[in-house]
């Protein structure tokens, strides 16, 4: 049987996949398209949302979408930009923000379907300019604020709701409440999204798609590719499934060899390892440039699976590759219009892409969430310890590797960020280093600022924000953790070497040999460690310590993690050698990435 679908639209919007994500926790199964996807597509579904956006509907460059969403028949919720299009389009009128509304408002609602239940006075969470000024004819206003009238309009009738609030987030107290209403009272939804149908039907997917083919999985190791290969291993049988694992010598320490050998005790496959360091560091000599890493290393990596292909003689139209990409990775490499490329992921590399277009490729995990994976992973028998762990890119350590830099932040701003750290009692250095970040959901590259001071988190987080939200120069702030201070900064010419890699794997291996021992694993998303090319106090380089909670990546907070691990992380990381400094990343995503490149 087929789940019933909710189809979310993305105008643009940072919170577009948390809204994906809330209509899944309530059982039902919704996917993230754009808003010029055909009219068939809508009307197999049974609701439609319609996301918000950073564009009014006034832009010349408004996002272009599907003139029939309207008259399809297929109930609407607007959120936001969403409701202001709903006003816009039917014949209302959005009056230009010249104001804007941003932070939390009381709501009055009115007793409608869409507020079954809701209480009449609730807190919810507003973050706009424009908003609706008239209705649409049709229209009754079904709940309001005190500085928006039309907070929450609908023609019931027709069954097109508009909210200029955001249900999805947390700070919108009744917003699930009203989102389950929309689901189930409007859209008459039945929650019959779990992860064993899910699991039956993508059997049946991946058999009907191999035909009498064989499957070419590329293993990472991590925990979706080791989904996917079970997956497909229960589909299509063992013997048909052969995976590859190379190590390009960004791998963990001792990693490469540990994924063999628990891979193969699952008994899912032929697992073949391919030894490929000397040929990454001979194609990423002298290239310092993130994009440019990413995509060397895709690259080279699918020629060096090709060849494999080549050497255990399958013949060409014989096989698929396998691939254990999930839905984060396709939005976020630009997998949508309406969304910015922030990083290529390497499982989109161009050459992928094209064999994706020839149909050689399948991805049986290319909807689903990290959370989802684990627990359908949990469902395929997999060990915890396995399903657990946490992400690791693709490119590996090569893009916590960074290599050189450049400080070009005017002088003015510089002045200005040392008052506003200074005010609470820290010393601030702009670092002659760039990373990336994604800011109103557009990719940046930009100095990461250290702070030196005390070591209160709270005092941190709010220096970090108001910096990296008030200046256009810096995206992502470190807090020195060891030594206690510093004398000198000094950008080293530094590429990617055995000799860095082999410092980071050290001090990866540190601070998750702690993390492990302090009980702290699990309560993190991720917990990137990154090199940075800078020699302080004439000691050493920096090493960055980049722990982070989230959910599924899109956005994540800098975890605060305990004080007295971080200073044995600091000791231990000191002793390797050959570095000068500790730092602590408390950048938030946005305005940061999780990774560095
Ligand atoms: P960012 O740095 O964009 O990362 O906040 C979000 C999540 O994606 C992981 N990541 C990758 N995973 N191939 C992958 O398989 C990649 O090229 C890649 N780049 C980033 C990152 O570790 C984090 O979990």
């Amino acid at each position: 049987m087929e789940a019933d679908r909710i189809i979310v639209l993305d105008f643009g919007s940072q919170y577009t996949h948390l809204l994906a994500r809330r209509i899944r926790e309530l059982g039902v199964y919704s996917q993230i398209m754009s808003p010029t996807v055909s009219s068939a597509e809508l009307a197999k579904s049974k609701g439609i949302i319609l996301s918000g956006g950073p564009k009014s509907v006034y832009d010349k460059d408004a996002v272009a979408y599907n003139p029939q969403i309207f008259s399809l028949g297929v109930p609407i919720l607007g959120l936001c930009y969403g409701e202001q299009l709903i006003g816009h389009t039917l014949g209302g009128k959005v009056e230009l923000g010249k104001v804007k509304e941003y932070g939390s408002a009381k709501f009055q609602a009115t007793k409608t379907e869409l507020f079954a239940a809701v209480l009449p006075n609730s807190t919810v969470w507003m973050s706009h300019g424009d908003k609706v000024l008239v209705l649409p004819e049709g229209f009754s206003k079904i709940g309001s604020t005190k500085d928006c009238e039309f907070a929450a309009i609908a023609d019931e009738r027709r069954k097109i709701y508009g909210l200029q609030f955001h249900p999805e987030v947390a700070h919108s107290q009744e917003g699930m409440k009203i989102l389950s209403n929309f689901v189930f009272r409007i859209c008459g939804c039945k929650p019959n999204w779990t992860m064993k149908g899910y699991l039956e039907k993508k059997i049946t997917e991946v058999q009907k798609n191999a035909g009498n083919k064989n499957v070419f999985l590329l293993l990472s190791g991590g925990v979706d590719s080791t989904v996917c290969l079970a997956l497909i291993a229960k589909a299509l049988g063992a013997q048909r499934v052969h995976a590859l694992h190379v190590d390009t010598g960004f791998m963990r320490k001792g990693e490469s060899k540990l994924v063999v050998e628990e891979l193969e005790k699952l008994g899912c496959g032929k697992i073949h390892l391919v030894e490929a360091q000397d040929k990454f560091l001979q194609k990423l000599d002298w290239v310092t440039d993130p994009e440019e890493k990413r995509n060397i290393i895709g690259k080279l990596f699918v020629d060096i699976a090709i060849e494999e292909l080549n050497n255990i003689s399958f013949e060409p139209g014989t096989w698929l590759i396998g691939q254990g990409t999930i839905y984060p990775d396709t939005i976020e490499t630009g997998g949508n219009e309406n969304s910015n490329k922030i990083k290529t992921h390497h499982n989109r590399a161009p050459i992928i892409m094209e064999m994706i277009e020839k149909g050689m490729v399948i991805e049986p995990l290319k909807d689903l969430y990290k959370d989802e994976v684990r627990e359908l992973g949990k469902l395929l028998g997999l060990p915890e310890k396995l399903v657990n762990r946490h992400p690791f890119p693709g490119p590996g350590l090569a893009i916590r590797i960074l290599c050189s830099g450049t400080k070009d932040v005017n002088l003015e701003a510089e002045k200005e960020i040392m008052k506003i750290a200074k005010k609470e009692g820290y010393a601030a250095t702009i670092l002659p280093i760039k990373a990336v970040g994604v800011q109103g959901d557009n990719r940046t590259y930009r100095n990461a600022l250290l702070l030196e001071g005390k070591f209160d988190y709270e005092a941190l987080e709010r220096v970090s924000t108001k910096i990296t939200n008030s200046f256009n120069s810096i995206n992502r702030v470190v807090a020195l953790v060891f030594p206690k201070k510093i004398n000198s900064i000094e950008l080293k010419a530094a590429f990617l070497t055995k000799s860095r890699i082999q410092k980071l794997q050290e001090a990866d291996f540190a601070a998750t040999q702690i993390l492990a021992k302090t009980k702290q694993y699990d309560s993190i998303w991720q917990f990137p460690v990154v090199l940075l090319p800078i020699d302080f106090n004439k000691n050493g380089e920096g090493v960055v310590l980049r722990p982070v909670e989230s959910k599924e990546a899109m956005t994540a907070k800098f975890s605060k993690i305990n004080k007295s691990a971080l200073k044995k992380m600091a000791t231990r990381i000191l002793k390797i050698g050959g570095i000068g400094a500790v730092m602590l990343d408390i950048t938030h995503k946005p305005p940061a990435t999780i990774e560095w490149e």
